[in-house]
C-alpha cells in the first residue's frame, strides 16, 4: 500500500473537506463510500495521537467483509503497531485506534471514547434511530471534536434513514451530499448503462444515482396495458409460480417466449391444497415439461395431511421440477424481480399477461405498500396471485430455471 492509494477523487474530497460535524452521504453503488470513510478515519487517527475511530456497518460480519481488508491495505506497516483480527482493530504507533464493529455494538460503546464515527450502509441498519439517539448522539455531545459520517446507497423512503437525510438538509453543522455512482470516479458509465437491462427503473435509480425511491402507494406502478396482450401457448415447457394460501390457492402458468415472460393463464382454487393444485395443472398440461417455482417455505410446511412437504407433493403428484432456493427470499427481492419483468430501466417490458388472467391483472394494478413499511400490505387479498407470479419471476431472475434474464433476451441455458 502506498500513500497514492489514499487518493481521493474530487467528489469524495469535497465531502471530507466540509467542516460539518454530521455528514450524510447518499450515493450510488461503487461511488467509493467505504474507502472514503476509511480514509477519513485514518486521517483523523494520524492527525490526533491517541484518538479512537469507529467504522460501523449493519453487522460485524458485514463490517469485516466490506472494510477490513481495505483498511489493512491502507495502513502502511510502518504506521501500525498492532493489527488485532479478533477485535477488528488497527492500532497506530501514535496510540490511535481504528476499530470495525456491527451496529449492534454501538450500545456497548457508551462511555467509551470516540472521535470519529463512520457509519457505512446506514440505510440498512435496523435500529438506526435507537443507535443514533441512544449511543452516537450522547457521545458526540461529550466530545468537542466528535464527528460522524453516514454513508449508504438509500433503501427507500418512510424510514429513519430518510429522516436523517432530511435533517441533514436543515440542521446547523450538518451537511448532506447525493452523488451518482459515476461521480465517484471509480465505475465506468457503460457498466451503469448495461445494468439497465437487469434492474427495474426505481431500483436502478436508487442503486446508481443514490435516489431515495419512496415505497409508497402502488407496488407495481409501471404495470399497464402494454403488459397485457393475447398470448398463445407454444407447446414448449412451462414454469408454474404458486402461492400456498389455501383459499384462494393461486398459480400462474408462465412460458418464456423469446425475450418475453408470458402468463398464459392463472389458476385459482378454493379450499385447496398442493395435491389438488398439482393434479389440476398436470391435467391441463399432461405431457409437458413443467418447472415449478413455489413459495420456498413449502420445503417444510404443508397444506395437506399427506405427511409430505408441499414441495414434495408438487413433485410427486404433478411431476414438477421444483426451482426453489433453500432459504426464503427477501420480500424486496420478490418485488424487485417482478418489477424487473414488468419494466426494466432500459424500457423493455418482458412480462406479457393474457387478458384472461383477471385476478392477476387486478392484483398487479391494486396491490399497495403497507404504509410505513417497505413491504406490500400482507393483509391484502391482492397479495396471493402476485406472490405466485413473484416466485416465478424470482426463480427466473435468480438463475434457478433453465432460462436466464440476458441483456437482450431470455436465453435457455439448460
Ligand atoms: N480512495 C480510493 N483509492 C483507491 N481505490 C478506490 C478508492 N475509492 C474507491 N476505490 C476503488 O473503487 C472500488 C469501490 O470503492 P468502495 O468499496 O469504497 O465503494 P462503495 O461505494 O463503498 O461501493 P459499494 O456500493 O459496493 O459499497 C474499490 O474497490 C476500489 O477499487
Ligand atoms: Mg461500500
Amino acid at each position: 500500500m502506498t500513500v497514492q492509494m489514499l487518493e481521493l477523487k474530487p467528489a469524495a474530497a469535497e465531502i471530507l473537506r466540509s467542516p460539518a460535524k454530521v455528514k450524510v452521504v447518499n450515493s450510488g453503488r461503487r461511488f467509493g463510500k467505504t474507502r472514503m470513510a476509511l480514509t477519513w478515519l485514518l486521517e483523523g487517527a494520524l492527525l490526533t495521537p491517541g484518538s479512537r475511530m469507529w467504522f460501523l456497518a449493519p453487522s460485524r460480519l458485514q463490517a469485516k467483509s466490506i472494510a477490513w481488508k481495505d483498511l489493512k491495505e491502507m495502513v502502511p506497516q510502518s504506521w501500525a503497531s498492532q493489527v488485532r483480527e479478533s477485535t477488528l482493530t488497527v492500532e497506530l504507533r501514535n496510540g490511535s485506534h481504528i476499530q470495525l464493529a456491527g451496529a449492534d455494538y454501538a450500545d456497548s460503546l457508551r462511555g467509551q471514547k470516540a472521535d470519529r464515527f463512520a457509519v457505512d450502509e446506514y440505510c440498512y441498519i435496523r435500529d438506526l434511530q435507537q443507535m443514533w439517539e441512544g449511543a452516537l448522539l450522547p457521545m458526540l455531545g461529550t466530545s468537542d471534536d466528535g464527528s460522524v459520517i453516514f454513508s449508504s446507497t438509500p433503501a427507500g423512503g418512510g424510514s429513519f434513514s430518510a429522516d436523517l437525510w432530511e435533517r441533514a438538509g436543515s440542521m446547523e453543522s450538518w451537511a448532506r451530499w447525493n452523488f451518482p455512482s459515476v461521480a465517484g470516479g471509480w465505475i465506468k458509465p457503460e457498466y451503469v448503462e448495461q445494468a439497465k437491462a437487469t434492474m427495474d427503473p426505481s431500483l436502478w435509480r436508487q442503486e446508481f444515482f443514490g435516489s431515495i425511491e419512496s415505497l409508497l402507494g402502488a407496488v407495481y406502478p409501471a404495470f399497464n396495458q402494454q403488459n397485457i396482450r393475447d398470448t398463445v401457448d407454444n407447446d414448449g415447457p412451462i414454469l408454474v409460480g404458486c402461492d400456498f394460501n389455501r383459499s384462494p390457492y393461486c398459480g400462474c402458468i408462465l412460458q418464456v417466449q423469446g425475450d418475453s415472460v408470458v402468463v398464459l393463464e392463472e389458476i385459482v382454487l378454493m379450499e385447496a391444497d398442493s395435491r389438488e393444485f398439482a393434479l389440476e395443472v398436470r391435467d391441463q398440461y399432461p405431457n409437458r415439461m413443467i418447472h415449478c417455482a413455489p413459495d420456498p417455505t413449502g420445503s417444510r410446511k404443508q397444506t395437506s395431511s399427506l405427511g409430505l412437504s408441499d414441495h414434495k407433493i408438487l413433485e410427486e403428484y404433478g411431476n414438477f421440477k421444483i426451482c426453489s432456493p433453500r432459504a426464503p427470499w427477501a420480500i424486496k427481492d420478490k418485488v424487485n424481480s417482478t418489477r424487473l419483468m414488468i419494466l426494466d430501466a432500459s424500457g423493455r417490458r418482458r412480462l406479457q399477461v393474457d387478458p384472461s388472467c383477471k385476478r392477476l391483472i387486478r392484483s398487479l394494478k391494486n396491490l399497495e405498500f403497507k404504509p410505513g413499511l417497505s413491504v406490500p400490505d400482507p393483509q391484502s387479498d391482492h397479495g396471493h396471485m402476485v406472490d405466485a407470479l413473484g416466485y416465478g419471476c424470482l426463480a427466473l431472475s435468480k438463475g434457478l430455471t433453465p432460462w436466464r434474464v440476458g441483456s437482450s433476451e431470455m436465453i435457455r441455458v439448460w
